[in-house]
Parts: structure tokens; sequence; C-alpha cells
């Protein structure tokens, strides 16, 4: 047995879901090393967010096993919240609380989850905020931000907790187009800092500049995974190929 560190930090093992009828994940098996990015493409309804949800367990599988560090996904309990602390998430719709300001946001679980007394959880959500560069507008709320902004705080707010790993669903699909990037540059600098993410995105541009390896996902299957150079240039699968024809060409 190799010792527990030298595992790939998500291991996933013959993991199938389904929705009622709907066989939404089939026969997924997957590691994701530390340190490691990867960028999850393929079509609307392909199960890549449910894919992300299994990982920190928003979603329950019937099938196959899902390993987080070396250890089996808990099934609820003191153990599901450890989980949820150690694999941050980021979701499309930024999902601030309204009624808190920005640096509240940041600092709320460290105080709550973690204990941390709140002038330390403050300080250090006010760096975070600097790293994400939106510290000028820590004492706003949510809504006063753009939504670059918002999506940049939920990023802080999820590194607040020093999680082990980041997914992140489609970080950058509700933005207007001049936003993209500003999320994008602290995604990439992320990636660089070595942390372990896995991101849904259509944006090539970051999987190429970021991800180690882009999984292909259709019909709720692994279909292909490569390095980006060598998938966008060489995709083997048909799927792969129509896919990239109609999402590079528009
Ligand atoms: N909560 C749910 N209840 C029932 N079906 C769902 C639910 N969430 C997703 N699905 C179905 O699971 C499949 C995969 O969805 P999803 O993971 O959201 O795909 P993607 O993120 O690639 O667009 C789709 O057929 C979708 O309709
Ligand atoms: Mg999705």
């Amino acid at each position: 047995m190799p010792l527990q560190n030298e595992r790939p930090l998500i291991e996933m093992a013959g993991v199938n879901k389904w929705f009622g009828e709907n066989h939404v994940l089939r026969d997924i098996n997957t590691t994701v090393a530390r340190g490691e990015v990867v960028v999850v493409i393929g079509p609307s309804g392909s199960g890549k967010s449910t894919l992300c949800r299994s990982i920190n367990r928003l979603e329950t599988i019937q099938e196959g096993q899902i390993f987080i560090d070396g250890e089996l996904l808990p099934e609820e309990g003191s153990g599901l919240a450890k989980l949820r602390s150690d694999v941050g998430m980021v979701f499309q719709s930024f999902n601030l609380f309204a009624h808190k300001s920005v640096l509240e946001n940041v600092a709320l679980a460290p105080v709550k989850v973690r204990k941390v007394p709140r002038k330390d959880a403050e300080k250090r959500a006010m760096e975070l905020l600097k790293r994400v560069g939106v510290e000028a507008h820590a004492h706003k709320m949510p809504a006063q931000l753009s939504g670059g902004q918002q999506q940049r705080v939920a990023i802080a707010r999820s590194l607040a907790m020093n999680p082990k790993l980041i997914l992140l669903d489609e970080p950058t699909s509700a933005l207007d187009p001049e936003m993209i990037n500003e999320v994008l540059d602290v995604m990439v600098e992320l990636a660089k800092e070595g942390m372990t993410m896995v991101v849904v995105t259509h944006e090539m541009g970051f999987a190429r500049k970021a991800a180690d390896r882009v999984i292909f996902m259709d019909e709720g299957a692994i279909v292909e995974e490569a390095p980006p150079e060598e998938f966008f240039t060489n995709p083997q699968s048909a799927r792969a190929k129509d896919f990239l024809s109609k999402i590079l060409t528009n």
C-alpha cells in the first residue's frame, strides 16, 4: 500500500449515479493529483456539475467510491462537515450571503466552523480580499459589487477555510464578458501557487494556460482525458471533435 500522502488527492473508482431513470454519471474512474489543475468540459447536461457536486457530496452516488486525500467520502456527521471545509466550492451564481458585508462573507466560516477568533479571521479575510483585488470593497454589501468582484469574493471565501482543493463550476459563465478575465486571472494565480483545482469551464484560454489535463465528458461518461495541447489539437473521439468544432468557431 502506498503511504496515504502519496495517494492522489481525489480518487473516483467505478462511480455511477442516477437521477431516477437518468444515468448521469457512468462508470467514472479518474484521479486528481496534489497540485493538479483539471478542466472539465462537455456539452450541457453531460454531468459536469453532478461530478463536481458528488466530489464534495452535495450529491450522493449510488455506486462506486470517492476518496479525498485517501479517505472515503463520509456519509454524514462531523466527517462530512470536515470534508466540506477541505473541499472549497465556487458556483456560477456566486452564492454570497446577501445581508452580510464582503468581509463578513469571507470571515464567517472560519469563525463559525473553525472557531477562529473573529479578529484573526477578519485579518486573514482582508489578506485574501487583497489577494483577489477587492480589499477596497471589504465593508460593502455584495450587491454593491460587480459580478466579477463578487465572484472574486466567493473565491476568497472558499480560500478562507484553507481547503485542500477547490471545485469551480462554470465560475465565469454568469459574468459580463469584460469581467471574465479578472476572475480567470485570479484562478491562474491560484493554479500557479499549486492549488489543486477542478474547473468546469468553456474558457479554453484558461485551459491552455493553466490546466494540466482536460477531461471531456459526454452523456455522463469521461470520453477523453489529455493534456490541453494534445486535446485541443488532436481530439481522438468524434464526440470531442464535434464539441470542439462548435465551441471554437463561435
Ligand atoms: N437535481 C437534479 N434532479 C434531477 N436531474 C438532475 C438534477 N441535476 C441534474 N440533473 C440531470 O443530470 C444530468 C447532468 O446534469 P449536470 O450535471 O447539471 O450537467 P452539466 O453540468 O454538464 O450541464 C442532466 O440530464 C440533468 O438534467
Ligand atoms: Mg453544469
